[in-house]
Order: C-alpha cells, then sequence, then structure tokens
C-alpha cells in the first residue's frame, strides 16, 4: 500500500535542506536564499475561480524549495532534483520550450517579474520537490510561488511586500506564458496558506478570510488516482471556461438590467427561470457554477459553526455535480470517491482540482485515517488493477523565502 504519512513539522525544513544540498553538489558554493511554497487542496469551488465566484481552499504540507544564488554571468541555470535536469536560458529574454517543459513556469515567473520592472539577471537555481505532479495538488503554483518567492529576495523589489499582487502576477505567468488560462484558486492557495486554516476566498471582489478547520474531528487526505491531468490550452479545462462565458453572455442577454458579467451574478432563481430555454449543455455548466458557489459560501458557514458533518456533505453534492453536470471528472476518481463516502467516519470527499483525473479530497474522522487507506487501496485495486497514491495531509503555512548564513 502506498501510503505517504506526513511528518509536518519537519518537512519543510527537510525540503529546504535537500534543496541547499543538491545546489551545492551541482553548482559548489553555498546558496544564498531558498524560496518555498506549498501545493494546495481545493475543499469547496470547484471551477468557481474563474466565473468570479468563490472557493474554500487550504495549503498542503507538501511543496517545492527552490534555492539559489545570483551569478556574474548574465544566464540562468536552474536544475530540478526529481527530474535530473537543468534548463539554461537568457532571464532578459525568457523563451517557451516548444515542448512545454517545467522551466517554463520558473521562466513565466522571470518573464512576469521583469514586466513588473524588477531586474533579474543571471542566476543559478535548484528545486526540490516533494509534491506529485499531475495529481491535482498544484505543483505549478508551487514551482510558480517558490520561484517567485526566490527571485525577489535575490533581487528585492515592492511587490514582495503585496501578497495578492505577488499570487496575480504568479497566475499571469501561468495565463500569459505557460498557456493554461488557470483562476486565481491555485496561486492565492500557495502565497496566503495557514497552518491548520482552510481560506474561503471571493474571487471577484479579492477579499478573503481563514476558516478554522476542526483538526481533532477532522482530517484531509488525498487519493491521488494517478490518472495524470493537463490543464493547458486546448483541453477539457479551456472548453469549460468558454462554455461557462458563453453562458453568462446568454444570461446578461436575457436579463440586460442585471449588470450580468460572469456566472457569478446568476442567481440559481434564475437559471430555474431559464433552464429549459437555455442550450442543454451550457445549462448545466451554469448548475454547477451557479450551485457551487451557494456549496462554497454554506461550507465556509458550516465550518465556522463548528458543523463538519453539513461541510462533509457539501462536498459530496459537489462531486455529485462535477459527475453530472460539468462533466469533469473520471471513472478512477468516482471510484475513490465512491468507496470513500461509503467507509465509516468519513464526512464527505469530492473532486480536486481541474478534473479528468487528479485526486479525490476525503475529509475523515482522525481515527479511521489507516482503515479508509486500506479500503481505497483494496476497491481501487481490484477495480483498475493498480494502487492509487494516498497523502494524509494537513492545512499548512503559505510559500516564504529566507536567506541562508543570516
Ligand atoms: C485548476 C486551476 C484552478 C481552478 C481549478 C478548478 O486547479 O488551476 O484555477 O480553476 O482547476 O477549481
Amino acid at each position: 500500500m502506498s501510503i505517504y504519512y506526513s511528518n509536518s513539522a519537519n518537512r519543510r525544513a527537510d525540503l529546504i535542506e535537500q534543496a541547499r544540498q543538491a545546489f551545492i553538489e551541482r553548482f559548489g558554493p553555498e546558496p544564498a536564499a531558498v524560496g518555498v511554497a506549498p501545493g494546495r487542496v481545493e475543499l469547496l469551488g470547484n471551477h468557481t475561480d474563474y466565473n468570479e465566484g468563490f472557493v474554500l481552499t487550504a495549503a498542503i504540507d507538501r511543496g517545492i524549495a527552490i534555492a539559489g544564488s545570483t551569478r556574474e554571468v548574465p544566464t540562468a541555470r536552474v536544475a530540478s532534483l526529481e527530474r535530473n535536469d537543468t534548463a539554461t536560458f537568457d532571464p532578459q529574454k525568457p523563451q517557451r520550450d516548444p515542448q512545454a517543459l517545467w522551466s517554463d513556469y520558473v521562466k513565466g515567473i522571470v518573464d512576469q517579474l521583469a514586466k513588473a520592472g524588477a531586474t533579474v539577471g543571471g542566476f543559478d537555481a535548484m528545486i526540490a520537490s516533494d509534491i506529485p505532479t499531475g495529481a491535482g495538488v498544484s505543483s505549478s503554483a508551487a514551482l510558480l510561488v517558490s520561484t517567485a518567492q526566490l527571485l525577489l529576495n535575490l533581487h528585492p523589489h515592492p511587490i514582495a511586500g503585496d501578497p495578492m499582487g505577488l499570487a496575480k502576477l504568479a497566475r499571469r505567468a501561468e495565463n500569459e506564458f505557460v498557456g493554461a488560462p488557470v483562476g486565481l484558486l491555485d496561486q492565492f492557495s500557495s502565497v496566503f496558506g495557514r497552518q491548520g486554516n482552510a481560506l474561503f476566498l471571493d474571487c471577484r471582489t479579492l477579499e478573503w478570510r481563514a476558516v478554522t478547520l476542526p483538526t481533532s474531528e477532522a482530517r484531509i487526505l488525498i487519493a491521488d488516482s494517478r490518472v495524470k491531468h493537463a490543464l493547458a490550452a486546448g483541453g477539457g479545462y479551456s472548453e469549460r471556461r468558454a462554455q461557462c462565458e458563453a453562458a453568462a453572455v446568454w444570461f446578461a442577454d436575457k436579463e440586460p438590467t442585471k449588470n450580468i458579467r460572469t456566472l457569478r451574478d446568476v442567481t440559481p432563481e434564475m437559471l430555474e427561470a431559464y433552464a429549459a430555454e437555455l442550450d442543454p449543455v451550457l445549462e448545466k455548466r451554469a448548475r454547477h457554477i451557479v450551485y457551487e458557489n451557494k456549496r462554497v459560501e454554506m461550507g465556509a458557514e458550516a465550518l465556522e459553526t463548528g458543523n463538519v458533518a453539513a461541510f462533509g456533505e457539501l462536498m459530496s453534492h459537489t462531486h455529485e455535480s462535477c459527475m453530472r453536470f460539468f462533466e469533469n471528472s473520471c471513472d478512477e476518481v468516482d471510484t475513490l470517491t465512491e468507496i470513500a463516502v461509503k467507509h465509516e467516519g468519513v464526512y464527505g470527499a469530492k473532486l480536486s482540482g481541474g478534473g479528468w483525473g487528479g485526486c479525490s479530497v476525503v475529509i475523515h474522522r482522525p481515527e479511521v485515517t489507516e482503515s479508509l487507506c486500506a479500503a481505497l487501496t483494496e476497491g481501487y485495486q481490484a477495480r483498475f488493477g493498480r494502487e492509487p497514491s494516498l497523502l494524509p495531509t494537513e492545512a499548512a503555512q503559505g510559500a516564504e523565502s529566507f536567506r541562508f548564513g543570516i
């Protein structure tokens, strides 16, 4: 059974040390600084972010550390310990790799920092990661945000003191340079994460608040199907985004006085009133988003009033809505979710992230983690002939950077 138990307190320190040592082995001297950033788990609010809706998210205790130093030569050398690979490029003119490589995320940050007025010269960097890629826990945001943390430590700029500005800059790197039309959920979570807390974000006003997770009653398990997804332009993600936009335009036309900009502005009453007239596919997509926004608001309130059971139920409704209306799940993630919700001591489970693979997030009582992992492994193995990857995790602190030797 592949279960990776977290040893949370030391996990981040170990990761930083791994990056530091690998940097020395690869480049020689001690690195000057390190940026570290976590991945995230989407607790509620699936595909609501780019519809200017609400999300409930948490940073997790897994992420990326990138250790680095400036160099005299105006070239950047960025190595990945995990991939045993080095990318070399000119930081004044970062070019996207035709094969869409991991290094595009680093280059995208360099590009956006330059656009924000920072001067990024030559540097060496080493990446260490303890976050699975393609598992729906946003290794990409961890790489973007940790790189920004490192480079801002090496090249100070006022944006370092503006966390929301930093999250937005990282999102632009992903949208404009990498070419993935994602919302702000992942980068926000990675920057703002708080130990033991979920984060509620209004993706229109960018107002947010921390919501305590009752860790004595509820734990987070990430059940990764090991089906890889990709969010780059051209896939189901962009298609869903376009359908949501088309549905919003349709409603705006129907209700010209209501100032509808996005599906955020469509109420359940409007949806029900017009459901029969709208194109059936757009109706399903809109139904998912409109009610998902309600679920996020209700879910935050449930946690705030200590009602974990109600929160879990909302998660399971979200999963059903993904299956029936947004159609962004897959057999593997459905199977994990179904096994989980049948298990004793489980409050609820749902697909986390873009979809078409990745993971199910399961909220459960602390004492059932082990039996739940056994049931998931057994059931998944019986159905698909291979094991899922199981990560018990906890809500962790957001990104930070340090200088070595001070
Ligand atoms: C991916 C994207 C996010 C968000 C989720 C779905 O993780 O990066 O912006 O849209 O999918 O909620």
